[in-house]
Parts: structure tokens; sequence; C-alpha cells
């Protein structure tokens, strides 16, 4: 059986200045293993980018991790020193952000940038990067590699420059790449377009990968494995196929809801009424009961903890507990 290469267990994210609220990632737990596609799902606001950074030691300066540990292919990330993390940044650790445009300078041609991470973690001569540029350009499905090389990111479509991203966080062989919403900008032809590349990226070169969405849908196409996130905790988590096609946590249903598709066309989606709880609410119970059908007077009071419920199936509700006793009298 494949090892985990990435481990999380019990990791707490607080934003300073608001200690009294909330945190905003809240004790989470899950590992990815070796050669594994796992998505992470919520609606905005639910804990997924900043979990995402925390990996990636680019959390925001006002945001810190308070608890917990981050075990990356027998290394600890959480309180590494920097120097060692710049070693694992984008070399074996690369992220994809949702906006293209944002992550690219658009002073430095394409060509220059893509190198720009090879010059820092590897002695390769100038003709040699170039060379291995204009190879993974190739591979990212770029047309004319050797023009591209010395063209300017505004010359490039949206879908162009994501596939440059992903060239620069491929170009190291990371063993991860986190992608944070990688296609939420790109129109959905050429959303399938990057998504197909991911997988192929994964089954060629065995990369892991932690994919971000707020789009069920989007992780049903590309993920092994997903939790769902919803205001910092992981309410649910399992196989896409079983998650997808039997969700437990009324929040998850709730995105399988909202999800658009042609047979539901001309109907009203069943949207998730109301919305993420800002973080400077403090938190009682579970945090999705005021947006619950569900619930009885126990989901105000205390927070549900994650159980088994199947194989490979966990679920943070009380609903579980009341159906399983209901079936055992019956
Ligand atoms: N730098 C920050 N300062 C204050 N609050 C932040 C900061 N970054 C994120 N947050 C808050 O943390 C929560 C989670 O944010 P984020 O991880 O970006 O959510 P998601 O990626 O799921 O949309 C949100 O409530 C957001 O407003
Ligand atoms: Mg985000």
């Amino acid at each position: 059986m494949a090892q985990e290469l990435l481990s999380i267990k019990n990791l707490s994210i607080g934003i300073n200045g608001i200690n009294e609220c909330s945190d905003v990632v809240n004790g989470i737990s899950f590992g990815i293993k070796n050669g594994e596609i796992m998505g992470i799902v919520g609606e905005s606001g639910c804990g997924k980018s900043i979990t995402a950074l925390s990996i990636m030691g680019l959390l925001p300066k006002n945001a810190m991790i308070r608890e917990g540990s981050i075990l990356f292919n027998g290394i600890e990330l959480s309180g590494i020193n920097k120097e060692e993390l710049r070693k694992i940044q984008g070399k074996d650790i690369s992220i994809v952000f949702q906006e293209p445009m944002t992550s690219l300078n658009p002073l430095i041609t394409i060509g220059k940038q893509v190198g720009e991470v090879l010059k820092i973690h590897f002695k390769f001569t100038k003709l040699e990067r170039k060379t291995m540029v204009i190879d993974t350009l190739k591979k990212v499905g770029l047309k004319s590699p050797e023009e591209l090389y010395d063209y300017y990111p505004h010359q490039l479509s949206g879908g162009m420059r994501q596939r440059v991203i992903i060239a620069m966080a491929i170009i190291c062989r990371p063993k991860l790449i986190i992608a944070d919403e990688p296609t939420t900008a790109l129109d959905v032809t050429v959303q399938d377009k990057i998504l197909d590349l991911l997988k192929e990226i994964n089954r060629e070169f065995k990369t892991t990968i932690l994919f971000i969405s707020h789009d069920l849908s989007v992780i049903n196409k590309l993920c092994d494995n997903v939790v769902v996130m919803y205001a910092g905790d992981i309410v649910e988590e399992g196989i896409t196929r079983n998650i997808f096609n039997n969700p437990v946590h009324e929040y998850t249903k709730g995105l399988i809801g909202s999800i658009p598709s042609k047979e539901k066309k001309g109907k009203r989606l069943v949207n998730i009424k109301g919305k993420v709880p800002s973080i400077t609410i403090k938190k009682i119970g579970c945090g999705f009961a005021p947006r619950c059908d569900n619930t009885t007077d126990q989901c105000f009071l205390e927070k549900p903890q994650i159980i088994e419920i199947g194989y490979k199936h966990k679920v943070a509700c009380y609903s579980t507990k009341r159906d399983s006793d209901i079936n055992n009298v019956g």
C-alpha cells in the first residue's frame, strides 16, 4: 500500500488580533498517499486556501499555525525554518493558484519565469535550462514553445497562462502539487483540458496532487478522495465516488444539490440557505447547524466529532448516530 506523502494532524490556524474568536481552521486531520489526487471542497470562506498556504509555508502575516502537525515526506513543516522551507518550496511542493495573471510577472518573459525555479534549486547551465523549459512548455500542451519562450504573459490567453503556471509547477518534478481553484477563472472547455493535463501529470510522473475547488462536480472529475470543509472543519471525507453518490452530511448534500447540470437545466438549483459564518463569530456546536434542516438541540450545544461510518467514509454529524440507533432498534 502506498505510504502517506502528506499527513496533517489536528491542524488549527488562527488569525492574529481576533484571538477570542474561532480559528479559521479548527483541528483538521487528513492524509494524502503517494500518487493520489485528493480534493478539498467547500464554499468560499471555509478555510481551503488557508490550509493550502499553511502546507506551502505561505500563510499571510496575520495568520498562524496554533496547533498541529504537517508532516511531508518525513519532514515536519509546521515551525520549519525559512531556509529549510525554501529548499522545499517550488522543488518538492509547488502550488498553482486560481489567477494565472497575478501569479506571473507581466514584465518577465515566459521562458525566463519558468526557468527561474530551476535556477533556484539546481545548477544547470543557461542552455540546459532553456532546453528543459521548452520541453516542459511542450509537455503542458503549449504549441510553438520556442516562440512562446520569448513572449510576455499578456500575449497569452487565460488558459495558456494557466498552462505556463503548471509548467512552472512541474519543472522540478515536485512530489506534491497543490492546485487552489486552478480552473475557476477559466471557461468550461478550457477547464476540462486543464483537468486532463493534471490527470496526465499525475499518471506520468506519479505526482501527488491536492486539488482545491468550491465545485464538487470538478472534484468528481479528477480526485480519488475528497475532504469536505465547512467553516474550518472537515465535515465529511471519503472516496470521491462514494461521497458523490452517497453523501451523508447535509452540507455535502447541499453542495451536490447546487451543481448545475443538463438534467437540472431550467429547474431551480437547490442552494444551501444562509452563508458561511464569519470568523468573528464564536462557534458553539456544529458550525453548519444554523443552515441545516436536520438538527436536534444537541447540534447547537456540542460540536460533533468526525467518525468512521463506513469503508474510508467519515462524517461529523449527529444524525448518523441517530440513524444507526434507529436501525439497531428496528
Ligand atoms: N489574512 C487574513 N486575515 C483575516 N482573515 C482571513 C485572512 N485570510 C483568510 N481569512 C479568513 O479565513 C477564512 C478562510 O479563508 P480561505 O482559506 O481563504 O477560504 P476559502 O479558500 O475556503 O475560500 C475566511 O473567513 C477568510 O475571511
Ligand atoms: Mg480559496
